[in-house]
């Protein structure tokens, strides 16, 4: 079989045809996946069927596993998968309900973020639960230059808790417990990152998890992240990802953000995904 890429009609974002993951993948197919990845930031490889094995070996071509700190919702198999689902089970959720319904970019509360995010769906329903892309390596070309001065060697802070005291009156969506948010301290991130791969600039700042600008008066920090946030937010860079069973997809973590939005999912609406993130680097 041949190996196809087909944009989506969106702003980015791309479907690779002619894989079957449940085998092993040659190197040049590797290859090409690998490149659209960089050149389409989003890529699905639909109609697929993996066990969980199958779903942890094709994520390691991208580079190491790590596990959720969530770890009351590990795969029963393996570690490396934390299973998203809105399934009860003899009174038990299956795993976490709600990933993340805001914008964010993945593991960006750690000083080593995710390269890549995987997931796979098993159950989705016919509507709802899309997830949302934006792309911040196009919404950072379109700044103009005095924003660009402006943004460059600025740090800004990220904090998992963050979302946490955002979300305060609707209540947390996850809960940490005391050993796992003393793990999770804020760290600093550059306002505008270099992408690893590419070398291509991109915004690295979110509404879930970007607390502050480091060094900026409040009100002044406030202001300017809206005003990011503003732009980035704009159609015109906003990809929605419409979920069948069988889709694998993989995204760059350092090109896009993104948020679920399972908040507004009904859950007589089965939704269970298997997620595997890829270890990244410092990002500066
Ligand atoms: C994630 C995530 C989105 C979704 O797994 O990192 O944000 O739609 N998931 O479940
Ligand atoms: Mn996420």
């Amino acid at each position: 079989m041949t190996l196809t890429i087909t944009q989506f009609d969106a702003p980015f974002g791309a479907e690779i045809r002619g894989l079957d993951l449940s085998a092993p993948i040659a190197d040049e197919d590797f290859a090409a996946v690998e490149q659209a990845w960089l050149d389409h930031h989003v890529v699905a490889i639909r109609g697929q069927r993996l066990d969980a094995a199958g779903m942890v070996d094709f994520s390691r071509r991208f580079g190491d596993l790590e596990s959720h700190m969530l770890d009351q919702y590990h795969h029963p198999e393996t570690p490396l998968i934390i299973v998203l689902s809105n399934q009860v089970e003899d009174g038990r959720s299956i795993g976490l309900a709600d990933a993340g319904s805001f914008w964010h970019s993945d593991v960006s509360f750690r000083e080593r973020p995710s390269k890549t995010t995987l997931l796979y769906a098993l159950e989705v329903p016919a509507e709802g639960g899309d997830t949302l892309y934006c792309d911040m390596i196009a919404a950072y070309d379109d700044l103009d230059n005095t924003m660009k001065s402006r943004l460059d060697g600025l740090m800004a802070v990220h904090d998992y808790g963050y979302r946490d005291r955002l979300q305060g009156e609707r209540g947390a969506t996850v809960v940490l417990s005391q050993s796992q948010s003393e793990a999770t301290p804020p760290v600093l991130h550059p306002v505008v990152r270099r992408h690893p791969d590419t070398g291509r600039k991109a915004l690295y700042v979110s509404p879930g998890v970007t607390e502050r600008i480091e060094g900026l008066q409040a009100a002044e920090s406030d202001e300017l992240l809206k005003a990011i946030f503003e732009h980035c937010l704009q159609d015109k860079y906003r990809l929605v990802y419409k979920w069948r069973a069988g889709d694998l997809v993989a995204w760059d973590n350092a090109a896009v953000m993104h948020a679920a939005t399972t908040d507004t999912l009904d859950p007589a609406k089965g939704r269970t995904l298997w997620r595997t993130i890829v270890s990244g680097g410092p990002t500066h």
